[in-house]
């Protein structure tokens, strides 16, 4: 099975049109998104619509998401993304809050869980970027693999059978059946890496191994947008640089 991984896509039409056609082009059998469907951008009706004609096998709900229908305190959002949840929430149909309203906080499949932020505490929208915090969140689930977003940066921490973790550097890696891992598939719509290229994963099931992509879309129109709406610059400016 070849599954195409996406997540925090933050209603960037540009971006999740860029990733729907590469993973369609290289062959993706499932789909799977990590949440953070909307906020930031300015077409969350156009990105929800796209990602269902995807028909995912699974999605999970973000901290963005769980904000526009209510189950996220938007206390802990910085400015510009709860003024970007305000905004997003005047454009949805009762039909794309009911999509919002289905998904769930943990999916799984097989050996393969799927969550927004971490496995530890998933409801807390914690942010894993520590290896401490990384170490100690392999406690938290069951089975090979842990498939996340949230931190908008793409990773893969293995863990050995001595209980030891290294985060590595590759971008492409074949998993060894011994260890287990924490994948973080990066964003679509908001890369924070430094890198402004659009990310996804691709991984397939037979071979075991995982493919980190980056490909770039047309940021000028998603700025451009940005700016016509009259969302926060800061949102806008922040896809030049990917930080
Ligand atoms: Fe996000
Ligand atoms: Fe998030």
């Amino acid at each position: 099975m070849r599954y195409g991984l996406f997540s925090d896509v933050h209603s960037n039409l540009e971006a999740m049109t860029t990733v729907a056609h590469a993973m369609k082009t290289e062959g993706a059998d499932e789909y799977l998104c990590l949440g953070d469907f909307v906020g930031y951008y300015s077409n969350p009706v156009e990105t929800i619509e796209l990602i269902e004609s995807l028909n995912c096998w699974k999605l999970i709900l973000g901290n963005h998401d769980a904000a526009c229908i209510g189950k996220a305190p938007l206390s802990k959002f910085n400015p510009p993304a709860a003024e970007a949840i305000h905004w997003t929430k005047a454009r949805l149909k009762p039909q794309h809050y009911k999509f919002l309203e289905n998904l769930r906080l943990h999916e799984e499949i097989g050996e393969i869980q799927l969550v927004h932020s971490s496995p530890f505490q998933s409801e807390e929208w914690h942010y894993l970027t520590q290896k401490e915090d990384i170490e100690r969140n392999f406690r938290y689930f069951q089975g090979f693999i842990c498939l996340f977003g949230h931190v908008h940066k793409p990773f893969i921490a293995e863990q050995k059978p001595d209980g030891s973790v290294e985060i590595l550097e590759a971008q492409e890696y074949t998993l060894k059946k011994e260890c287990r891992y924490l994948v973080n598939v990066g964003s679509v719509g908001q890369p924070r890496d430094g890198d402004p290229r659009t990310c996804y994963v691709m991984y397939d099931s037979a071979s075991r191994k995982l493919s980190i992509r980056r490909i770039d879309y047309d940021r000028e129109t998603t700025i451009k947008k940005t700016l016509e709406a009259g969302l926060p610059e800061y949102l806008a400016q922040r896809l030049k640089t990917g930080k």
